[in-house]
C-alpha cells in the first residue's frame, strides 16, 4: 500500500485531501503544527499524525525519521500546510519581518524542508507523487492582499515546477492544485463576512461556474494528481476555482 504524508489537516482542505486518499486504500499519515487542534482532526478523520513546525529543517528531519522507522518514507506528499497564518492585507510598511516568515515558513520554506529530506526516499524508491496547494495567489495578485502570501504562493509554483524536473528521471512527479476561494479556515470565513452580502454577490458572479469551491473540489484534483494514472502529468499548475477570467 502506498504510504501519504498529507500536511495542514486542521485546514479543511488538507482534511479532505487525507480523507479522501485514505478512502482511496493509501496509507496516510497526517501533519500539522504540534497541539490539540492536529490531535483533534488526527481522532475525527481517524489517521496517525505526526506534528511538526514545517518551518523548522529539524523539526521536518524528525518528522521523516518517525515515518521512516513507523513503517517507511511516504512516497505520496501533499502539501496543504500554508494559508496567511492571521494576517490580513495592509499597506507594505505595516509588515513585519515575523508576518512575512510565518507566511514563507508555511507556503514554501516547509516544502522545501520536506522534499530536501524525503529526497533520498524517493530517488531510492523509483515512484513518487507529490501534489503542492498553492492558490490563484500563485499566478496572479491576491484577493486577500497580503504580500507575503502572493509572493510565497508564486515561488511554490516556481519551486514545484524546478522539483519536476529535478525529480522526473526518478518516476516521481511534482504537480500544484491551484485552489480558489473556499470556506475552509477561519482566515477566508472572517474574509467572507467583511465582503457583506452585496461583496459576496459579486465574488460569486466572477466565477463562471456561480459557486464557491468546496474541499472536496480540491481532494479530488489532488486524489488525481497523487494517482497511479498520473505518471505523466508533471510540472503543471491545475486551477480548481469554478473558472475565473
Ligand atoms: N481556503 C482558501 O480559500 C484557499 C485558497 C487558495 C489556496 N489555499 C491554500 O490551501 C491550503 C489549505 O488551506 P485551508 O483553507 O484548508 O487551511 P489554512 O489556510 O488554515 O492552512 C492550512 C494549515 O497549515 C498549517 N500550517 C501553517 N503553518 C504551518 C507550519 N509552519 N508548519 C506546519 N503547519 C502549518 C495551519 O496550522 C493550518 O492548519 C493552504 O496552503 C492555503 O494557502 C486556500
Amino acid at each position: 500500500m502506498r504510504r501519504a504524508l498529507v500536511t495542514g489537516v486542521v485546514g479543511g482542505i488538507g482534511a479532505a485531501i487525507a480523507r479522501r486518499l485514505a478512502a482511496e486504500g493509501r496509507d496516510v499519515t497526517v501533519s500539522d503544527l504540534p497541539g490539540p487542534a492536529l490531535e483533534a482532526a488526527a481522532a475525527a478523520l481517524g489517521l496517525p499524525a505526526v506534528a511538526a513546525d514545517l518551518g523548522s529543517p529539524l523539526e521536518v528531519a524528525a518528522l521523516v525519521a518517525r515515518m521512516v522507522e513507523g513503517g517507511g518514507a511516504p512516497s505520496i506528499l501533499v502539501s496543504a500546510a500554508g494559508g496567511v497564518r492571521g494576517r490580513v492585507g495592509g499597506p507594505v510598511e505595516e509588515v513585519t519581518d515575523a508576518d512575512w516568515r510565518a507566511i514563507f515558513d508555511a507556503n514554501v520554506n516547509g516544502v522545501f524542508h520536506l522534499m530536501r529530506a524525503l529526497a533520498p526516499h524517493l530517488r531510492a524508491g523509483g515512484w513518487g507523487r507529490v501534489a503542492t496547494i498553492s492558490s490563484g495567489a500563485g499566478l496572479r495578485p491576491s484577493l486577500t492582499g497580503i504580500q507575503a502570501y502572493t509572493a510565497a504562493k508564486h515561488a511554490l509554483v516556481g519551486l514545484t515546477k524546478q522539483f519536476a524536473q529535478e525529480f522526473g528521471p526518478h518516476g516521481v512527479t511534482v504537480n500544484s492544485v491551484a485552489p480558489g476561494f473556499i470556506l475552509s479556515n477561519p482566515a477566508t470565513r472572517a474574509q467572507w463576512e467583511r465582503y457583506g452580502p452585496e461583496g459576496q454577490a459579486r465574488l460569486v458572479e466572477r466565477i463562471f461556474t456561480r459557486r464557491l469551491g468546496k474541499p472536496e473540489d480540491i481532494a479530488a484534483a489532488a486524489a488525481f494528481l497523487t494517482g497511479e494514472e498520473a505518471g505523466w502529468v508533471t510540472g503543471q499548475v491545475l486551477s480548481v476555482d469554478g473558472g475565473v477570467a
